[in-house]
């Protein structure tokens, strides 16, 4: 039966569509609001069937807005936390699933009303008092509070995931599955969403997070609440927090874009140094893939060696020893394509890397003059060949973060470029970006753009460099050179 024909009194359907906070009149006798909606109306699935992750999100609603308001004590690592999550559903939903490890959860409204909730960690199932209709945008808060551990992930040894403290330092890495260890979410790529944070913290600690510093509140004399939103829509792995003795130092624009860093105090000067090459990577791959897509970019840089950094969204974060410009232009380079056009499923992990990887080198190519690349993709592809690389685009959740991933990705496209030249290369880039910009992508949607732009068939060719057990052999160039011959 359509719903639309059932007869809801018109408050309740208003408010199940999230148009109205549901006070006056009250909802008396009115559990469920009509049998026909309830029974039409069942639970959302407790995952999307990831092919390296099937737990991670969950199904029957879809993500707008996160509020996240945290009120956060540095020294003992504990936090007192409202998050308001503001989602379309999109099935009729009598029960649905936010993924969320850890912390004590003491209260859970749906559209204003007590919901039930259980959990079975990192799955809370959430039970509103009336059923949502598919469709209806609907709000939940969920309240909470506790200290929130960081999770270990099978595909990352290097990294406990999530929400990590340090001392005086609190700071949040969570590429693939961290995001749930400080907020419930829809942990998985494909509900990207965005999100407004209010934090509060004791002075003199700092607040560092996606997106724009809206205002800064003095609570007390004592503490203060910054407030941070992220206008553009944003996978919950590349949601951040930085919370420490940090100064912010400002660059030069690149065009409009602004460019804020967070730098431990004790080591500003010399990062400011360091990372003051941002605006001129911002202008060049600008001009190579289309506009930057966010108002803002900048690094937070924690007080401690790290070995790794993470493209956060609008704030990539590093450790003190992490200002090689090949990892800078990394991390720049991965808010087009892994954060504005982001992977369907985690098993695209290579569109992420692979370009990265490659880009990175363009960069170094750029800067360092003719050779670089061409000699450095040779030497890869021997390590490659040494290695018996797999298939970057058929790996595991232990090595999605592999050189498979990274050095073959990168191949991959040195090898479409190869086959079709320089001009369609960076067609088929540009056209990418701009097809998916704000959404998600698989690796046939990435093959289908390079078949459309191109003229050419090249499923099987990319196939057997995406999917093949062996490594391809390096394609005969088929660019006519400068000289013309
Ligand atoms: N995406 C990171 C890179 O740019 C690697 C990475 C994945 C990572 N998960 C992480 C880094 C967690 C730090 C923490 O290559
Ligand atoms: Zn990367």
């Amino acid at each position: 039966m359509p719903l639309r024909r059932l007869a809801l009194p018109l408050f309740l359907a208003l408010a199940i569509a999230g148009c109205l906070p549901i006070s006056a009149p009250p909802p008396q006798g009115l559990q469920p609001p009509t049998p026909a909606l309830a029974a039409a109306a069942g639970p959302g699935s407790s995952g999307l069937n990831d092919p390296l992750f099937p737990l991670l999100g969950n199904g029957g609603y879809d993500v707008q807005h996160y509020a996240l308001d945290l009120d956060v004590h540095v020294p003992s690592n504990t936090i007192t936390a409202t998050a308001t999550i503001v989602a379309t559903a999109t099935q009729n939903l009598s029960a649905f699933n936010l993924d969320f490890s850890g912390l004590t959860v003491t209260e859970i409204t749906v559209n204003d009303l007590a919901a039930v909730h259980t959990r079975s960690d990192p799955e809370m199932t959430v039970v509103p008092a009336l059923p949502l209709m598919e469709g209806s945008l609907f709000t939940t808060t969920v309240s909470y509070h506790g200290t929130p551990r960081p999770l270990r992930d099978p595909a990352i040894g290097f990294a406990a995931l999530g929400w990590n403290h340090a001392g005086n330092l609190i700071y949040v890495v969570s590429e693939p599955s961290g995001a749930m260890t400080w907020y419930p979410n829809n942990n998985h790529p494909s509900d990207k969403a965005t999100y407004t944070m209010r934090v509060t913290v004791d002075k003199p600690y700092t607040v560092a997070a996606n997106g724009e510093l809206v205002k800064i509140e003095e609570q007390d004399g004592r503490r203060a609440t910054y407030t941070w939103t992220m206008d553009a829509p944003m996978a919950s792995y590349l949601a951040t927090l930085v919370i420490g003795d940090l100064v912010r130092v400002d660059n030069e624009r690149s065009g409009q874009v602004r460019i804020r860093n967070y730098f431990p105090t004790e080591d500003a000067n010399r990062l400011a140094i360091q990372f003051s090459v941002t605006a001129e990577m911002i202008d060049y791959y600008s001009a190579i893939l289309g506009d930057y897509p966010f108002e803002t970019y900048g690094v937070a840089v924690l007080p401690f060696h790290l070995g790794y950094a993470l493209e956060t969204q609008t704030l990539s974060i590093f450790g003190n020893d992490g200002g090689m410009e090949g990892v800078i232009a990394h991390e720049l380079m991965h808010q087009w394509l892994g954060n504005h056009v982001t992977p369907a499923t985690w098993q695209d992990i290579w569109l992420n890397e692979g370009f990265a990887t490659y880009f990175q080198r363009l960069w170094l190519d750029h800067k360092l003059g003719r050779g670089f690349l061409d000699t450095g993709m040779v030497s890869y592809y021997k390590l490659l060949k040494a290695g018996h690389a797999g298939p970057p685009g058929a790996v595991g959740a232990h090595d999605m973060f592999s050189s498979t991933v990274y050095e073959r990705g990168a191949w991959t496209l040195h090898a479409l470029r190869l086959q079709v030249g320089d001009e369609a290369f960076f067609r088929i880039i540009r056209e990418y970006y701009r097809r998916h910009a704000g959404g998600n992508v698989s690796t046939a949607g990435f093959i289908a753009v390079a078949n459309e732009v191109s003229g050419q068939d090249l499923t099987e060719f990319l196939n057997n460099w995406i999917y093949g057990p062996e490594l391809p052999p390096i394609p005969e160039e088929t660019i006519t050179d400068t000289e013309g011959n």
